[in-house]
């Protein structure tokens, strides 16, 4: 498969079309989340062709919660990675056995550590204190716990310093030395913990590269030798290396495949392959598969320059919206009935939300062909990161998922929030 592929407008214009014509997408329904899970299912394949056998690829619950899609990942072989007690009931909602399951919250209560450790899923700590924590559970609890600690590898910035894990000063897991003498006192701590048999990294999503990732992963290899030279015994037999693929938001965006990444390790530390691997990524699976579509209602002038009003903005785009520095979604025009429009007149077009916020734009002076009242715009690779971060300002329900299955059928992954739901969420 070629994994850096992204869904172009035309791939897009026949779904858009069965949409309109089933009805997904009217007046009353104006804007629908699409997920390809065709794609999802080929790009979960590709991670277990690349990866070696038995690596354990926990998908990033955050980058995609809807239960339906979390059951098409788990059905395809993978499990999944929860960062709250909620996640890890999604997962289990979704059919994910325990023993597929990691839990990665930096702030885990000492129930939470219990029912993680009750259920049999893979704990990752984030600092000394929790593994005292956890170490202060039954012996029976203990034998069983798969844990391990999460480290940062200090290896550096990506581009997005708020999506950035692997800094000096990053907030998450135990700051690993650099110094070999820093090293050794570092690793006889960790192997006062005897039931500690993992090293977790993940050092940022979105931004970083493979001079990043590649040395998070080397550096929990040399710790990992340093933990059991301090214990005189084989005590890591997992390295948990976490996510961060980035994905191409844009054509001219630099993608990075599986299979690059396994090779560039294979380079750099091979024996990082030799242990019982977990990945964690959300971002890079996800995001490509996933697009939106809301109608167009209105086009009006500001400042003399046209700004078309839609049915999705910063409640569904919340970073693209407020960061509009760092996040991008491309953007494609379709007329009423699902046609590209062809990319001749090209002008500088406003694309806002409906929120009561003046920020509320996905997109300024952006090079658009003419949008009128209800076309349809189509928001490109927004399967990560919308749904699980969306945002209650004003109110709006989310539109419906829509799953797009192999023979052109869809499938309803999460219905429509309607204002009864809304009076819900909110008594
Ligand atoms: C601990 C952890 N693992 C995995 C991920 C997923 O990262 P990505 O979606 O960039 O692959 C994140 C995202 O922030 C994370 O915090």
């Amino acid at each position: 498969m070629n994994w850096n592929q992204r869904l172009a407008p035309d791939d897009i214009s026949p779904w858009l079309g069965q949409a309109l014509r089933e009805g997904l997408l009217d007046d009353a329904k104006p804007s629908v989340l699409f997920h390809d899970l065709v794609g999802l299912r080929s790009r979960l394949k590709e991670l277990h062709r690349v990866f070696p056998d038995g690596t354990l690829h926990a998908i990033a619950i955050k980058a995609n919660p809807v239960v339906e899609v979390l059951r098409a990942v788990v059905e395809a072989g993978a499990g999944l990675e929860a960062a709250s007690m909620e996640e890890v009931e999604l997962a289990l909602a979704a059919g994910c056995l325990p023993e597929r399951l990691v839990f990665d919250s930096p702030a885990k209560s000492r129930s939470d550590i219990r029912r993680s450790l009750e259920l049999g899923i893979y704990l990752n700590a984030d600092n000394l204190e929790e593994l005292e924590r956890i170490g202060e559970s039954s012996p029976e609890l203990l034998a069983g716990a798969k844990v391990g600690i999460r480290i940062n590898p200090a290896v550096g910035e990506g581009r997005i310093a708020a999506t950035s894990t692997g800094g000096l000063r990053s907030r998450f897991g135990l700051a690993m030395p650099q110094d070999p003498e820093g090293i050794e006192a570092f690793a006889k701590r960790l192997a006062s913990f005897e039931w500690l048999h993992g090293l977790h990294v993940h050092v940022g999503s979105q931004g970083c590269d493979l001079t990043t990732l590649v040395p998070a992963g080397e550096r929990a290899l040399t710790l990992a030798r340093a933990i059991d030279a301090a214990a005189g015994e084989r005590r890591i037999d997992t390295i948990d290396i976490g996510g961060g693929l980035p994905t191409r938001y844009r054509n001219e965006d630099v993608g990075i495949a599986p299979a690059e990444y396994v090779a560039a390790i294979r380079d750099a530390a091979p024996a990082l392959l030799d242990y019982q691997l977990i990945t964690e990524f959300g971002r890079s699976v996800q995001a490509p598969c996933g697009f939106a579509a809301t109608r167009v209602e209105y086009v009006k002038e500001l400042a003399g320059e046209p700004m078309a009003v839609g049915h999705l903005g910063a409640d569904f785009a919340l970073r693209v919206a407020y960061r509009g520095q760092d996040w991008w979604l491309d953007i494609s025009v379709y007329s009423p009935n699902g046609e590209p429009k062809d990319l001749v007149d090209l002008r500088p077009m406003h694309v806002a939300g409906p929120l009561c916020f003046s920020g509320d734009f996905l997109a300024r002076d952006r090079m658009l062909p003419a949008i009128e009242p209800g076309d349809i715009l189509v928001f490109h690779d927004t399967g990560a990161y919308t749904m699980g971060m969306w945002s209650r300002h004003c109110s709006r329900g989310m539109p419906a998922v829509v799953g797009i299955e192999g023979d052109g059928t869809f499938r309803t992954l999460r219905e429509r929030e309607s204002a009864r739901d809304m009076v819900r969420f909110w008594s």
